[in-house]
């Protein structure tokens, strides 16, 4: 059985004392309750710390995104170490922001998941997902697949069960628009699938796959109840702590 895992993914929204406070009011109103999923958000590097001093010890500090190396001369990147040192233990990999501003390609995602699998103990969460050109033009599992199949090349077979991933239809991010529940439940069976074809079936029945898209508390039942959605990646519905909660519940 996969436990569900819903991760609050801040983006570059909040100062390190508007994360102080969210955790404190989090805290204040969650205490003694325990989540029935794995739980927590990607916040900015500057806001690690914040959580590693306030949060409780089941909720997941998770990066959104670090480097493929294990230190030299890159400005502006972050290495898997000093996230380790932050107690992260997740890390957004290839979420199509990045992949849309930052150019970050297939290939460069691919070598950060090598990395991060032979450097540490941290565990990507792999986004994946079609434009609303191409979700007009049906491409979306032949995208889907290219991304998949690139993003996974040469790891190791034991490393792709620990593998959470993403499946985030770009046109449902930040919009409003979700896809429906059967469509989301179909892209992330076909994620299980090409999972499966590349490895084994027992594999693919252990990676988590998450919806990501515009998921609030009025949706979030109706994606959980599908099959194949281990759980959430959750943007703007994160940053409140009510909504969080409700997410959670
Ligand atoms: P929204 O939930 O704001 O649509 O963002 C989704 C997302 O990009 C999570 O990574």
């Amino acid at each position: 059985m996969r436990k569900k895992i819903i991760i609050g993914n801040w983006k570059m929204y909040k100062t390190m004392k508007e994360a102080e406070e969210f955790l404190t009011e989090f805290n204040e109103q969650t205490t003694g309750w325990s989540f029935d999923c794995d739980y927590g958000v990607a916040a900015s590097f500057t806001n690690l710390h914040v959580l590693k001093a306030k949060k409780a010890s089941d909720f997941i500090i998770a990066a959104q995104n670090c480097h493929d190396q294990a230190q030299g001369a890159f400005t502006g990147e972050v290495a898997t170490n000093m996230l380790e040192e932050l107690d992260v233990s997740y890390v957004i990999i290839g979420h199509s922001e990045r992949r849309e501003y930052f150019n970050e390609t297939n290939e460069s995602i691919n070598r950060k998941l090598n990395w991060i699998f032979s450097s540490s103990k941290l565990l990507p969460i792999l986004c994946c997902g079609e434009t609303l050109a191409q979700y007009e033009k049906q491409e979306t599992k032949k995208v889907i697949e290219e991304q998949i199949k690139a993003a996974l090349k040469d790891l190791k077979q034991e490393d792709i069960s620990k593998l959470v991933i993403a499946y985030e239809p770009i046109w449902a991010i930040g919009t409003g628009k979700t896809a429906t529940d059967v469509e989301a439940q179909s892209v992330c069976s076909e994620i299980r699938n090409i999972v499966a074809n590349l490895y084994s079936k027992d594999i693919a029945d252990q990676v988590r796959i998450q919806y990501g898209g515009s998921v609030k508390p009025e949706n979030i039942k109706t994606f959980l109840a599908q099959p194949d959605i281990d759980g959430a990646l959750v943007g703007s519905a994160s940053l409140k702590v009510a909504d969080f909660i409700n997410l959670l519940n």
